[in-house]
């Protein structure tokens, strides 16, 4: 992975907890928007799971679903592994590189295909290839819903996009009573709006609208937004 290093997982996890901006309602918010039933029988792809938090969220709320959580670094597949532990065969942990097709097939039949805080790891080409790729393997009653970060258009929503993810921190970091986090998260410059990495593509909200409608998604949305960070997928 060029782009994202074992040293960027070990921050990430440090930090998440405040660095995502509401992240409990983020993930919230996935798992509200899951079109099956709580009992159904379903099979979920995560694509860059990190330590598993959104797959653990999604087995809990739908107990005979089964997942596969997909990451690139080594650390996150072990946190992964472990906090998915207790769903026993109904999880599964693997590598993958999120630029290369040759995982592509391991979306084919799936009936739901999450991603949170990953996607915006690929240009704007490959992101449109992606969703082509998972609507053409879904299921006929699939969905794609992905959690990232979505590029501003304007230098107006770039400042309030990166004040609202400073503003958002820095009191996550006080609810914890934990200001060194934040103190963290301004030292690695995490906030991408205002320090922008190459590393980080996002893409305009409405564009990833457009390449999901394309990709052949029937019912395209944006669910939830703050602080530059969206909520937003398809369903078949
Ligand atoms: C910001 S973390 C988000 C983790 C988790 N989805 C979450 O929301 O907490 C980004 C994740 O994407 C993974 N990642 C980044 N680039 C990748 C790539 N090219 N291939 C595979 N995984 C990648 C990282 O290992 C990391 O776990």
């Amino acid at each position: 992975m060029p782009d994202w290093t074992e040293h960027d997982s070990a921050t990430y996890r440090d930090i998440a907890a405040i660095a995502v901006p509401r992240r409990h309602e983020m993930t919230t918010t996935i798992v509200s928007l899951v079109p099956f039933a709580a009992d159904d029988r379903f099979r979920i792809v995560e694509l860059g799971s990190g330590d598993g938090m959104l797959s653990a969220a999604l087995l809990a709320a739908h107990p005979n679903a089964t997942v596969l959580a997909l990451d690139g670094s080594a650390s996150m597949r072990e946190a992964a592994a472990a906090r998915l532990a207790p769903c026993g065969d109904r999880a599964r942990v693997r590598a993958f590189d999120l630029a290369s097709l040759d995982w592509w097939d391991l979306m084919h039949g799936a009936d739901l295909v999450v991603s949170s805080l990953c996607l915006h790891h690929l240009n704007d080409a490959k992101k449109q290839y992606l969703y082509k790729a998972i609507a053409d393997r879904l299921s006929a009653r699939g969905a794609l819903l992905v959690a990232d970060l979505i590029e501003p258009l304007h230098p107006a929503s770039r400042r309030l996009a990166a004040n609202e993810w400073d503003r958002s921190a820095r009191e996550q970091a006080g609810a914890l009573e934990a200001p060194q986090l934040f103190t963290r998260f301004a030292d690695a410059k995490w906030n991408q709006f205002r320090f922008p990495d190459p590393a980080d593509r996002p893409s305009a909200l409405f564009h990833h609208l457009v390449w999901l409608k394309h990709a052949g998604f029937e019912a395209v949305e944006c669910f939830w937004m703050f602080a530059g960070h969206a909520v937003y997928g398809g369903f078949k």
